[in-house]
């Protein structure tokens, strides 16, 4: 992106943020484009509310969620082409095996593509207010059970630890990637004094909606309190 373009976004990030209360960003693949552009966002909205102490934590925690949720998708499609069926255990296993040791960059860009020709996306959904805000990380494929299970399992274990070393010598997990990331999350909540029960995983037939909550005041109403698991529809 050339300085001007990225000036020219940079202000019409700026000006959105300043007059909406949501925004959304929407992609198939990871790229440094993306990042960029989330830790804008990002950046935009805490200091909009005089938060900024909380932008590593919440860029890490995002990029954490979207790498997991670019990867579920990309993994469907690695499946499907092997003709391997993710939804039986013991092909699970076979393909899982084969789609970690073959991903590269070049794969991830490649899939990228693939998921978006399929219109499989990862959406990232910011709601913000004074008291707090709110991230939606979406992926528009569904889940299957083993991977809930680990989703769940990781959550789990998480709220036992405070320190990522320690998880990491007890938990040794290298299935899929290290297998830190979800327990990284909460970790990271609690350093900075959030309940990591505002971090959420919720399962749909059609998509996984992964979602973090942090509060700026103690005036902030969580959503469950709001009335109950309210799910946007991703749109
Ligand atoms: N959006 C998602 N859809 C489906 N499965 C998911 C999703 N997010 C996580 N998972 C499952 O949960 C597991 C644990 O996720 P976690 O981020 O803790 O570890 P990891 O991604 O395997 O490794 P790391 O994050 O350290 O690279 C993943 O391996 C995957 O099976
Ligand atoms: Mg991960």
């Amino acid at each position: 992106m050339s300085v001007q373009a990225e000036e020219h976004l940079l202000e019409k990030l700026r000006k959105t943020i300043q007059v909406r209360d949501k925004i959304s960003v929407k992609s198939s693949k990871i790229n440094s484009k993306l990042e960029k552009y989330v830790h804008l966002i990002i950046t935009e909205i805490l200091a909009k509310f005089g938060q900024d102490r909380y932008l590593d934590m919440t860029y890490t925690i995002l990029k954490e969620l979207s790498i997991n949720a670019v990867k579920a998708n990309q993994k469907r499609i690695f499946f499907e082409e092997l003709n391997l069926d993710i939804t039986n255990e013991e092909s699970y296993q076979e393909g899982i095996v084969k789609f970690k040791s073959s991903f590269s960059d070049t794969m991830a860009e490649e899939y990228g593509q693939k998921c978006q020709d399929k219109g499989i996306y990862c959406q990232l959904n910011f709601y913000y207010a004074k008291e707090g805000m709110y991230v939606e990380v979406i992926n528009n494929t569904p889940v299957i059970k083993l991977e809930e299970l680990r989703m769940r399992e990781k959550m789990k274990k998480a709220m036992g630890y405070n320190d990522i070393a320690e998880f990491y010598m007890d938990n040794m997990d290298n299935t899929e990637g290290a297998g830190l990331g979800i327990a990284l999350i909460m970790i990271l909540m609690k350093n900075e004094n959030i309940d990591p029960a505002l971090f959420r995983i919720i399962t749909k037939p059609d998509k996984t909606v992964a979602r973090i909550e942090i509060p700026f005041t103690s005036d902030y109403v969580t959503l469950r309190d709001r009335g109950a698991g309210h799910i946007t529809d991703g749109n």
